[in-house]
């Protein structure tokens, strides 16, 4: 397939092209900035502007950009970014995905768990209802903001990934300091449950959705044992071969990360991927600890 790739700069989107590369396909990667080579083409997620040529003939789209959640203090310049990038900028993405003379056939298009909001022990699924707060009003409008494609005949896939685990970035990349050191400890009181996936199990999971036409709308990218932050501790200290004793208090992590640390590390999504599951989906690392030993080993 020609695939065209959103955020390719990021985290994810750095593993995702090399891995949609070595898979065969052809890959163009949509950049903010200047299209200076030839597998770049530009695109502009405050006006929607794709650059024409090149994109005419996309087989699948994958978006993935967004401004990064976890990458400073909730102020309200922040916020507005977090939301901008998401909700709307997905919006004018996918009009103009529609209004192309040749569309994709596919549009996987990332969303989160944070859309169920705080929901302590609730099992969740993807037939369960959104929950509420700021994440979970972003990750709404980021999925509604698909709805030109999908009208448009174009398959697409709302991917609500959980906690991304590399050591090369993302959320352990930061918790990997404190933790190599022995400072590591739950959060808070650390009953909130963690969805989570290795990013290998996730690059595969994204190639599986392109390929397989039956699935359209939310489809969770999570491992399917969820972990609570307690556990999810002492299996990090456990690969690490170190003590995890001491605890963040809430109030230390509010004063630290103000709303950031009730909406991003204090909440609790307890989530399962049934429809992966059901689609026949075979996750090769479904244990965090065997997962965290084998990429900390
Ligand atoms: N990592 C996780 O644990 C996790 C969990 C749940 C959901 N997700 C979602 O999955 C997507 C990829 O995650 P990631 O960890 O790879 O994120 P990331 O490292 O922050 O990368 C996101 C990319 O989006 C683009 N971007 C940044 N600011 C932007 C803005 N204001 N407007 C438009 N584009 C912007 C950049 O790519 P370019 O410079 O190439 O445009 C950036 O590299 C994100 O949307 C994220 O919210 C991630």
């Amino acid at each position: 397939m020609r695939i065209a790739i959103t955020g390719s700069s990021g985290f994810v989107g750095t593993a995702a092209t090399a891995d949609l590369g070595a898979a065969g396909h052809d890959v163009v990667r949509l950049v903010r900035s200047a299209a200076t080579t030839p597998d770049t083409a530009h695109w502009d997620p405050a006006t929607g502007a794709l650059e024409a040529g090149s994109f005419g003939a996309v087989d699948a789209v994958v978006h993935l950009a967004g401004e990064n959640v976890a990458g400073g203090r909730w102020t309200a310049a922040r916020k507005h970014a977090i939301a901008e990038s998401r909700g709307p900028a997905t919006a004018r993405l996918c009009r103009a995905l529609a209004a192309l003379p040749r569309r994709p056939r596919v549009l996987i298009a990332a969303s989160a768990i944070g859309i169920h909001g705080d929901r302590g022990d609730e099992e969740l699924d993807e037939r369960s209802a959104p929950g509420t707060g700021f994440l979970a009003e972003v990750a709404r409008a980021w999925e509604s903001g698909t709805a030109d494609a999908s009208e448009a005949g174009i398959r697409v896939v709302n991917l609500r990934i959980g906690m991304v685990l590399d050591p090369r970035g993302g959320a352990l990349r930061r918790m990997l300091p404190p933790f190599r050191l022995g400072l590591g400890g739950r959060l808070g009181d650390g009953r909130q449950w963690v969805g989570w996936i290795t990013l290998a199990d996730l690059l595969v999971a994204m190639r599986f959705v392109l390929e397989r036409d039956d699935l359209a709308g939310p489809v969770l990218a999570v491992a399917p044992e969820p972990v609570t932050n307690r556990a999810f501790t002492a299996a990090l200290a456990h690969a690490l071969h170190r003590p995890a004793f001491l605890p963040v208090p809430a109030f230390a992590l509010r004063l630290a990360f103000g709303e950031m640390a009730d909406a991003l590390l204090l909440a609790s999504q307890r989530v399962r991927p049934r429809r992966l599951l059901d689609a026949g989906f075979r996750f090769a690392e479904p244990d965090l600890d065997a997962a965290l030993r084998s990429m900390l080993r």
